[in-house]
């Protein structure tokens, strides 16, 4: 579900046509539409309703400040995995009792701030991690809430890159370790031992494995609680797909909440989901302009995004459906599509059945409100993509394109040079 249609025979995003927005703002642009991030959330959360879950947005799906505060509006909490992430969460409204901090690689200075700001969990992923944390912890005389991530040796996801809970993956620890780090941290005075956490990939479309991946941390709960030890919470990740183009629907998150309540269900526990793709994927578009049209036995569209502002196909082989912004009449004929980036790996679809397109003409990059402008890059010293926040009848630049003479600014030549 999302409110990007025709209307009029051009293609707006909620009551806006996504052509002014191309002419006030230029291309390339992500536009998000408002109803759609919040519809998701709630689809989301009143799945597991009656339950009440805390529900963390997966920041690094989508960090723009006005993207998080919508979300944040409506009571959403912040999964983040950087001190930048924490900060761009706080900026936007999340309360710190409703951010998670996850991540392999969080720094001695990242732990800190995330104690002295009191985040409602701090997910750790190695003994080291551990020891660092009861450490900083004891020098700023707190007690952090933690969560140990389990990796339960079940893979899932959309692609390899983006699988992480197999036993050979960097994520987490082992389920027989995770048991012995909680109960060490049940000895630690410095340490706020709270529940387990476990996120087994992205983009899934088979519930199989998170129902068995579920299925390991409720039997870590029971071994625990058997231990007398006491397991608050539950963290349970992201990773829900969403359809990319005319494919099957990935399962809903009804058909999610029951198996959460099939392995769950007569647990006391509280429990929170990092979802990221599912709430912004569908919400946004990356829109761009044709350049030219390159003429071959099957024509080159060239047009002005490239892969520094959706990296996803030239990462993972993703597909993303294109649409023309001007509603089709005649019909289709097939194109390859590619970006400016003197690369070839600089391709957006090959052999793809589009509506006839020229130079000048505009077309959407669908599904692109996930992973596509925090991914964005300046490559080629090309502008770092703006972005635009829908609601309604409005719009927003809600993050605007730097200046060239902004990114020179900072530079600078040694003097070794000049001299
Ligand atoms: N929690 C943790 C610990 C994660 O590692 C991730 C994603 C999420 C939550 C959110 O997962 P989601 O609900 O969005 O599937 N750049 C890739 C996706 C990388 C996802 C990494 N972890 C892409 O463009 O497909």
């Amino acid at each position: 579900m999302n409110h990007f249609e025709y209307r009029g025979g051009v293609l707006c995003c909620e009551d806006v046509s996504l052509s002014a927005i191309a002419d006030a703002v230029g291309t390339p642009a992500y536009v998000y539409s408002s109803a759609t991030i919040e519809r998701h959330y709630e689809v989301f959360k009143s799945a597991f309703a009656p339950r009440d879950v805390l529900v963390a947005f997966a920041v690094k799906a989508n960090a723009n400040i006005a993207v998080i505060n919508t979300l944040a509006n409506k009571g959403a909490g912040a999964d983040t995995v950087s001190q930048g992430e924490i900060e761009r969460a706080l900026t936007a409204g999340v309360p710190p009792e409703r951010i998670i901090f996850s991540g392999v690689g969080k720094t001695e200075q990242e732990l800190a701030f995330a104690v002295q700001t009191g985040v409602h969990e701090i997910n750790i992923e190695s003994v080291a991690e551990l020891e660092t944390l009861s450490r900083i912890a004891w020098a700023l005389k707190k007690q952090p809430a933690i969560a140990i991530r389990v990796n339960p040796d079940v893979g899932a996801g959309g692609h390899a890159k983006i699988t992480t809970g197999q036993s050979d993956a960097k994520f987490g620890v082992s389920p027989e370790q995770a048991l012995a780090l909680y109960a060490r941290a049940h000895a630690d005075k410095h340490l706020a031992p709270k529940g387990l956490a476990v996120h087994i990939g992205s983009q899934i479309r088979d519930l199989a494995p998170l129902e068995a991946a579920f299925k390991v941390v409720r039997g870590m709960v029971e071994t625990l609680r058997g231990q007398g030890l006491s397991v608050e919470r539950l963290d349970l990740g992201g990773g829900l797909g969403v359809p990319y183009f005319d494919e099957p629907d990935p399962p809903p998150p009804s058909e999610y909440a029951a198996i959460v309540h099939r392995v769950f269900g007569d647990l006391d526990v509280k429990l929170s989901f990092e979802p990221g793709r599912l709430i912004v994927a569908n919400a946004g578009v990356l829109l761009s302009r044709v350049i030219r049209v390159q003429d071959r036995t099957r024509p080159i569209l060239v047009v002005d995004a490239g892969m520094n502002d959706l990296l996803r196909p030239a990462m993972y082989e993703a597909f993303h459906d294109i649409k023309p912004v001007r509603e089709p009449s005649a019909p289709a004929q097939r194109y390859d599509v590619v970006g400016p980036i003197c690369e070839t790996g600089d391709t957006f679809a090959r052999d793809r059945s589009l509506a006839p397109l020229q130079e000048g003409d505009l077309i959407g990059f669908m599904t692109a409100g996930a992973y596509g402008a925090t991914m964005a890059s300046t490559y080629n010293a090309r502008d770092l993509v703006p972005e635009v926040l829908v609601r309604g009848d409005q719009y927003k630049v809600v993050r605007r394109r730097w200046t060239l003479a902004e990114q020179i600014a900072l530079e600078t030549v040694p003097d070794w040079q000049t001299d």
